[in-house]
């Protein structure tokens, strides 16, 4: 769903703390930029709540959060800022198409994929977060024991997924079809999380690795 432009937010994104404008010149020295932290990434923030909440259950860990849309990212930007949080969360107000350019090989050790976009028309497959192009940059910058968790409510975009990681080498390690129907006190729950568990929805949920030790 296309987002409303939200100006202020746009605007906040010039004067952001939090947001690094060239991710690019970073490759190579995250882990000295967030003092040794275990670094996650997720791609696709929106408004920011999870990679907010995640940085402030998880203050020993750096939380990367990317977001392509300006308002989104703005209004992220803002909340970031407010909450003082910049020791071990930052954003990238960019798309993700290019994300290999970010970061060294090894250099991330958790992706976070949270209710991605599905495009569900095939000839829009290439700009979903689970297509090959995205995986098989993934598996460059992810350290060995580096993991991508997805989280999502579309059963087709989480069956599309599975197939995909398969075929581009990862090992599944973690999945569930209906995740919230335990407590998991140790992830919070996304904007869009949120609504669907409000609506009863199940949350599909898969953790995969590229490292083959049982
Ligand atoms: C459906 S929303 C989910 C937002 C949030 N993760 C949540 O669960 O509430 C997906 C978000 O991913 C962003 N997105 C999609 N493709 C992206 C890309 N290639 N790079 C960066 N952000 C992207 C969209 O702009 C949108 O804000």
């Amino acid at each position: 769903m296309r987002m409303r432009k939200v100006k202020w937010a746009v605007d906040y994104l010039n004067d952001a703390n939090c947001l690094i404008e060239d991710p690019s010149a970073l490759k190579g020295t995250w882990k000295e930029r967030f003092d040794q932290k275990k670094i996650h990434v997720e791609i696709g923030c929106g408004k920011g709540n999870y990679s907010l909440n995640m940085a402030k259950l998880y203050p020993q860990e750096a939380f990367i959060a990317v977001e392509k849309n300006e308002s989104a990212a703005g209004i992220a930007a803002k909340k970031f800022d407010d909450a003082n949080q910049q020791e071990n969360l930052v954003l990238i107000q960019k798309d993700a198409a290019n994300i290999s350019e970010w970061f060294s090989a090894g250099e991330v050790d958790v992706i976070h994929l949270n209710f991605s976009d599905p495009w569900p028309k095939k000839r829009y497959a290439k700009r979903r977060l689970s297509s090959s192009q995205f995986l098989d940059q993934y598996a460059q910058i992810l350290s060995d024991e580096g993991q991508i968790q997805m989280k999502t409510d579309n059963s087709s975009l989480f069956e599309y997924s599975l197939i995909e990681f398969q075929n581009a080498g990862y090992r599944m390690i973690e999945i569930s079809v209906d995740y919230r129907r335990e407590t998991h006190d140790e992830d919070v729950m996304t904007e869009y999380e949120e609504k669907f568990v409000s609506l009863g929805q199940p949350i599909y949920r898969c953790v995969w690795t590229r490292n083959n030790k049982e």
